[in-house]
């Protein structure tokens, strides 16, 4: 029974340092691969993108059929524009790993033929190491209205949600509460343990 709170609590202490010194590891779009977005959501990557606390050293993952699709990094003006043409960087192995090793925002589509004006683009915005965020340059801010016009196919009455909109910050509790609830179960843990 102690061995078994012993073991749990050390667990319970080995996600709790994970949670809270470990770089991040996050599969774009969660339980959606990397593909264009279906015409039910078409902003899935934009709130997907607006969500997660993304920070300096995480890392983005994108799993897709490496015979269907790809991820490419593309500049700013790039992405406002959906030209592929010429990515600063082409991923295309199926799974793809990309850290976010500079501060700034970073901006990826994929090179296949209209899926980027289908929706599937995706921008990060990578705080500094002491959690600043860097001031949007110009290419940025028409890259993000280019965005949250997105896309002008898919969803032709129905306005799309703004990027401020409240949804956004639900993503954002579970990870708040599921740090809290790990500290709560270690403590509980631990007093278990001080008790036996
Ligand atoms: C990304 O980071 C991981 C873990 O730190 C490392 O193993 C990998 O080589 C890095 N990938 C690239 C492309 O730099």
């Amino acid at each position: 029974m102690a061995a078994l709170a012993t073991l749990a609590a050390s667990l319970l202490l080995l996600l709790l340092l994970a949670d809270v010194c470990g770089a991040a590891m996050y599969k774009v779009g969660e339980l959606d691969a990397w593909a264009p977005p279906p015409s039910s959501k078409p902003d899935v990557y934009v709130r997907w993108g607006k969500s997660r606390p993304f920070k300096l050293g995480d890392a983005l993952f994108f799993l897709y059929p490496p015979s269907q699709d790809d991820a490419v990094q593309v500049t700013a003006k790039a992405f406002a524009a959906c030209d592929v043409a010429d990515p600063l960087l082409t991923l295309d192995d199926g799974n793809s790993v990309f850290n976010l090793t500079a501060p700034g925002r970073v901006y990826f589509t994929s090179s296949q033929p209209g899926h980027c004006r289908k929706g599937q683009k995706l921008s990060v915005d990578v705080p500094t190491a002491d959690g600043k965020f860097l001031a949007p340059s110009a290419d940025d801010q028409a890259a993000l209205k280019a965005l949250s016009a997105l896309p002008p196919a898919a969803a032709p009455t129905e306005a799309l949600p703004s990027l401020s909109d409240s949804d956004d910050d639900s993503a954002d509790a579970p990870r708040v509460a599921g740090a809290g609830s790990v500290l709560l179960a270690a403590a509980t843990a631990l007093s278990v343990l001080v008790f036996l």
